[in-house]
């Protein structure tokens, strides 16, 4: 699709009702992403998320999934070490039917993306805000802002599509960073709260429905309010993904 040109349309998916609306409304791509740690146990991080829980879930999706590609999370702590890690991924893999499996981190997991890539596990990469690492940053703030911090996510990139990642997922980082990474990365990048200019975007379901309580990050918008069902709902973000009318301007950093 990156080299056709098609956006990726992307949401995050944690059950099988969920997974079969969205594969109707055209989604391209699930992620199980540990979000489901805040928006489906109620928790105020994604850190008390377990491998267990991964799991459980992404079998959710698996079972009834059939077009679309699942990557699923490593929760916090499950992929310290490169055997550790691939433990895990087989796990993923295997219990909860992931295609591809996603780490948090830049530079520093260099060595467990090359690890697992080595041992035939497809990699997907998550740089710009870490959720698992905001205890380190204090809150949910834009990353890659100055000069020096947008050099390090560019690194960032690089390193971790050398060392193996078959895809990258960007998170709250400036749109004209993004765009530079989309245009020197061969594999696909999918952004959230990155701007237009990436491969794909994705959104945590319950954000674009407008479920989530509370006050929202700028780039999500709700997709729910102007239509009449979910599922007209999801089919207009896959269109707007598709278009490219999402994310507009003020979704940007
Ligand atoms: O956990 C999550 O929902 C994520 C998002 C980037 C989709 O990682």
């Amino acid at each position: 699709m990156k080299q056709q040109g098609e956006k990726i349309a992307c949401l995050t998916s944690y059950d099988a009702s969920f997974t079969q609306v969205l594969e109707s409304a055209g989604v391209d791509m699930f992620i199980v992403g540990d979000s489901l740690g805040m928006v489906l146990m109620g928790y105020t991080t994604t850190t008390p998320v377990t491998m267990n829980d991964m799991v459980h879930h992404a079998a959710n999706v698996a079972r009834v999934g059939q077009h679309a590609w699942r990557v699923v999370d490593f929760p916090y702590q499950s992929y310290a070490t490169p055997e550790q890690a691939l433990v895990n991924a087989r796990r993923l893999i295997e219990e909860g039917g992931a295609h591809m499996v996603k780490l948090e981190g830049g530079t520093e997991m260099t060595g467990i993306v090359e690890y697992l890539a080595s041992h035939d596990i497809p990699v997907c990469g998550h740089i710009g805000l870490l959720p698992q690492s905001i205890a380190k940053y204090g809150g949910y703030h834009v990353q890659g802002r100055d000069e020096a911090a947008a050099s390090a996510i560019l690194e960032d990139a690089r390193a971790i599509e050398a060392a193996g990642a078959g895809m990258l997922v960007m998170e709250c980082i400036p749109a004209t960073l993004a765009a530079q990474v989309t245009g020197s990365a061969a594999i696909p990048t999918i952004g959230i709260g990155a701007g237009p200019d990436c491969d794909g975007q994705v959104l945590v379901l319950y954000d674009m429905l407008g479920i989530t309580p509370g006050k929202l990050p700028r780039f999500v918008k709700n997709f729910l309010q102007e239509q009449g069902s979910i599922a007209a709902a999801i089919a207009a973000y896959v269109e707007a993904v598709k278009d490219g009318s999402y994310p507009a301007a003020e979704h940007c950093y």
